[in-house]
């Protein structure tokens, strides 16, 4: 499949600086906007998820990130592509009861009154349940405060949002059942917001790669598989490698997210508390020898995209990446987006365990060092290949090599 037949002409046109997001659009999208700008949009390749393929976009100013996420996903798909699955599409409201007298009635006269706050919830939100969604369950928990004797009661309410993120929604409906719940709890409702955790709602993503397939020009594939088991054991054992690794998850990731027009910062702030569910952070993906020797690979993560609603509608762009994905429903979009977090992950170790990444990374990264020394776009390949050639890549030898030119 390739991007050019995927895409119409005015599709490809709000790619360009001028033809996506306006000064003007933008300027109604956030408050004091003077402009808009830009970050390059490509596309990953190779994707196959549950059998479908699909053309990825990306939104990412690092270099090599694509091609990592194109190359983890070229190896995957030869071994018949990820399966992926998105579980659930509760989003969580929080209502924090404080000043609650008697904890223990508060909390069975909420669970009694579950159904009558869900009703009061649906009909402040009709619109989310003519479209199917709604609010769908109520439970109640209790936050005690370390080095005190107060402990608050917390409303959760979970509410299908459909193919929405759903925030406004979600929020929306704490702000309208809080007097309700005041009133049966005998408390106060202080916070009234949406919780970004979204526990409720997440996607896994697996593979399971033959060893064949991973071999390198230096090593075997069984040797790269070990390895790669060893380099994901290690970020689960230490937080100062788990980070690196769960960046590089997310550099996959997020590039989807900014295409996709989706809330990039609440997904990153859910990954990050989900590799701590066990109490330490950890790795987000796991990486074992499976059976036949094949290196199963792992990962699960909340994943609260929408494909509606929010900036999706407005932003130009945003329509034109969903054209080129081709997904049905935000939970298909989930599965892709944990899809290219665990090709990211695989290609970078992948590279880590073998020759390291500068020299991979440098390669790319020089066309970008090129137009940074003040080299014309269309010299950029050329000035890259000569750096290569003569073994420094960095600002003095392209100033250098441009220098030489004039
Ligand atoms: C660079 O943006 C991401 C990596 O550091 C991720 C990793 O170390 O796993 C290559």
């Amino acid at each position: 499949m390739h991007a050019s037949g995927a895409l119409q002409v005015e599709e490809l046109d709000a790619l360009d600086p001028g033809g996506g997001l306006t000064p003007e659009i933008a300027d109604k999208m956030v408050e004091n906007a003077i402009g808009v700008t830009a970050l390059p949009f490509g596309i990953a390749t190779n994707f196959t998820v549950n059998g479908k393929d699909y053309l990825v976009p990306m939104v990412v100013e690092e270099s090599s990130v694509i091609a990592a996420a194109s190359n983890g996903a070229r190896i995957v798909r030869a071994a018949g592509g990820f399966l992926a699955q998105a579980q659930g599409r509760l989003m969580i409201g929080q209502v924090q009861i404080v000043e609650c007298p008697d904890l223990a009635a508060a909390e069975r006269a909420l669970l009694q009154a579950s159904e009558r706050l869900l009703e009061e919830a649906n009909d402040a939100q009709p619109g989310m349940l003519a479209r199917g969604g709604g609010a769908r369950e109520i439970s109640v928990r209790r936050v005690a405060y370390s080095g005190t004797d107060r402990t608050d009661l917390v409303l959760h309410l979970y509410v299908d949002t459909r193919d929405a993120m759903g925030a406004n929604t979600v929020n929306a409906m704490t702000e309208a059942i809080a007097p309700s719940v005041e009133r049966i709890a005998g408390g106060r409702a202080l916070l009234r917001i949406l919780s970004n955790y979204t526990d409720r709602c997440l996607a896994r993503a697996a593979c399971d790669i033959p060893p064949g397939l991973l071999a390198t020009n230096a090593l075997s594939g069984a040797s790269v598989r070990d390895r790669i088991v060893a380099a994901g054991r290690f970020a689960e054992a230490d937080v100062y490698r788990a980070v690196t690794h769960n960046k590089g998850v997310m550099n996959g990731i997020d590039a989807v997210l900014l295409a996709t027009g989706n809330d990039w910062r609440a997904i990153e702030a859910a990954a990050h508390a989900h590799a701590c569910r066990a109490g330490r952070y950890t790795a987000l993906t796991r990486w074992a020898v499976g059976a036949h020797g094949h290196l199963h690979g792992e990962i699960e993560l909340p994943m609260p995209v929408g494909t509606v609603g929010g900036s999706i509608g407005v932003n130009p762009a945003v329509r034109t990446a969903l054209g080129l994905l081709r997904v049905e429903t935000a939970g298909e979009l989930a599965q892709v987006c944990v899809a290219v977090g665990l090709a990211q992950n695989l290609a970078a170790l992948r590279a880590l365990v073998s020759e390291g990444i500068q020299r991979g990374h440098m390669a790319l990264h020089a066309r970008s060092v090129a137009l940074a020394a003040g080299a014309a776009p269309e010299l950029a390949d050329t000035l890259a290949a000569e750096m290569a050639a003569q073994g420094e890549i960095g600002l003095r030898a392209a100033r250098h090599l441009l220098a030489r030119r004039v």
